[in-house]
């Protein structure tokens, strides 16, 4: 875990490794690129005219030895064209800083944000960097855990401009637990099916609570069956793993006063069960435990950052796994809100344990729940991987979401929740089918979920297409939506 901390001077007579400033795309200097121009008598500028450095938003260079700098190394970073980096473009900023800093082998460098947006951009270089310092290695064999090139970087120190000094502390607080947040939710997402199982999930949700001071109760199948679960309960029918259900609370506010409610899927290892899914890239659904992550990073933050609220965090955990007991297309269950439900596809199981989830949210009497969930392929189709799928019974709810996203460039679309869109649902068996044509796939699937969310303010996440990178050299888990939902949590405070 990187340190990060405030303690940076003056950026020409900072001692460490590196320090790293500023300079706009015309080749103008921030107020730090000045002084380590100063100080060093125009080697700065001049360097930066001989490598003709663009100042592009993302763009990295090195300098060595400037004379009259107290570091080693100057990392000059472009501003670009704008007055200040986008969410994205400071991202990228830091995950370009601690990349050259790991080449380098550093473990600290300073960071002197430029005057403009200089707090976003430092809580966006903090998840950058953290982002470029995370390695999975739980996995790998000794041997090979051992060559993992671990990141040098161990520290990280921000000098940020007279403007920005009085916001500094909070907002690096917030930044750094987010990024603790989105990492963790990241390492259980790309836990294999055959580590990350539901149990492991237990355990881990114990581990959690007791370094973090968070209340949770770990709920085992039969806890489950007297809640009435049935619904749930059906999904888990074909697999050996056992199943778990998982209730953190954090209690920030005044004794009785409504939660927002957080409900993450999990289904550790989603085959498709009886409706089995085909052999190409079944692997990714090792990540159907992504709205699961989710919960956990969230309540990791939310228990760092202490806000005056109360948090309640659920998590439905288990397998959808084909077996002489699975659960066959038309086989009818009852969930634990007493509707029932003609399962005519079992690969459709995510809305199958996460009604009855929404069914239990209800004895918080909650302000908002808010549910997270790999839920549809068609999500995926509709937005691919740059926004995920948010569906709400409220304007107010969804918008501030939204705009939750829009800060974290962790981002959502509003989709239709329409009951139109219902009649789909219509069974001949049972009071409701768990699947509708293809048509609009995610909304029906939305649609399933609420009924079920009918007592209190809902959002709907569908984050299928944006929890994780499928191929590639960055295939595995993005940790989102944990950034923005942190944020959302942080800004009603
Ligand atoms: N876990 C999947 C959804 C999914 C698909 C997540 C692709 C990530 C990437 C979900 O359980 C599922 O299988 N949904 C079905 C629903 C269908 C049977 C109505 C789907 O999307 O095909
Ligand atoms: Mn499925
Ligand atoms: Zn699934």
């Amino acid at each position: 875990m990187i340190d990060f901390t405030l303690k940076a001077d003056h950026p020409a007579t900072t001692k460490t490794d590196s320090v790293a400033v500023g300079v706009h795309d015309n080749q103008k200097l921030s107020w730090a690129a000045q002084d380590i121009d100063k100080a060093s008598k125009g080697a700065l500028a001049a360097a930066l005219k001989s490598a003709a450095f663009s100042g592009k938003a993302g763009a990295v260079l090195a300098l060595y030895n400037l004379p009259g700098v107290a570091a080693p190394r100057v990392l000059v970073f472009g501003l670009g064209e704008g007055k200040a980096l986008s969410a994205k473009d400071a991202r990228a900023t830091g995950r370009a800083l601690a990349s050259a800093a790991n080449e380098h082998s550093v473990a600290e460098f300073a960071v002197f944000p430029a005057a403009d947006g200089a707090i976003d951009a430092m809580h966006h270089m903090v998840l950058g960097v953290s982002d470029a310092c995370y390695r999975y290695d739980e996995t790998r064999g000794t041997a090979a855990k051992a060559k993992i090139a671990k990141p040098s970087v161990k520290r990280v120190r921000f000098g940020m401009p007279e403007v920005a000094a009085k916001a500094a502390p909070s907002a690096l607080k917030k930044a750094v637990a987010t990024s603790h947040g989105v990492e963790f939710a990241k390492h259980l997402g790309n836990l294999p099916g055959n580590f990350g199982t539901p149990s492991r999930l237990g355990e881990e949700a114990k581990k959690l609570a007791k370094s973090h001071g968070l209340k949770v109760t770990v709920m085992d199948r039969k806890a489950i069956e007297k809640l009435g679960m049935g619904s749930f309960l059906s999904v888990t029918n074909g697999s050996d793993e056992p199943p778990r259900f998982i209730v953190f609370e954090y209690a920030g506010g005044k004794k009785g006063e409504a939660p927002t409610v957080f409900v993450g899927k999990g289904v550790t290892f989603d085959t498709g069960g009886i409706s089995l899914k085909p052999a190409g890239d079944m692997d990714h659904m090792k990540w159907d435990m992504s709205g699961a992550g989710t919960v956990f990073g969230v309540m990791k933050s939310v228990a760092e950052l202490k806000p005056k609220q109360n948090i309640v965090g659920l998590v439905v955990a288990c397998e959808n796994m084909p077996s002489g007991k699975a659960t066959k297309p038309g086989d009818v269950f009852t969930s634990m809100s007493g509707q029932t439900i003609e399962v005519l596809n079992t690969d459709a199981e995510g809305r199958l344990i996460l009604c009855d989830a929404l069914t239990y949210a209800e004895r918080f009497k909650p302000r908002a729940v808010i549910d997270i969930a790999t839920l549809t392929g068609a999500c995926v189709v509709a937005l691919g991987s740059v926004n995920a799928g948010i569906f709400s019974s409220s304007d107010t709810l969804a918008n501030a979401i939204i705009a939750s996203g829009q800060k974290m460039n962790d981002r959502f679309w509003r989709m239709p929740l329409e009951e139109d869109y219902q009649e789909a649902l219509n069974s001949n068996f049972a009071d409701m089918a768990n699947v509708a044509g293809r048509e609009g796939g995610a909304i029906t699937a939305a649609c399933f979920l609420w009924r079920f969310a009918k007592k209190y303010d809902w959002a709907h996440l569908d984050i299928a297409g944006v929890a994780y990178k499928g191929s590639g050299k960055e295939k595995g888990s993005t940790g989102r939506p944990v950034a923005a939902l942190v944020d959302y949590v942080m800004s009603m405070e």
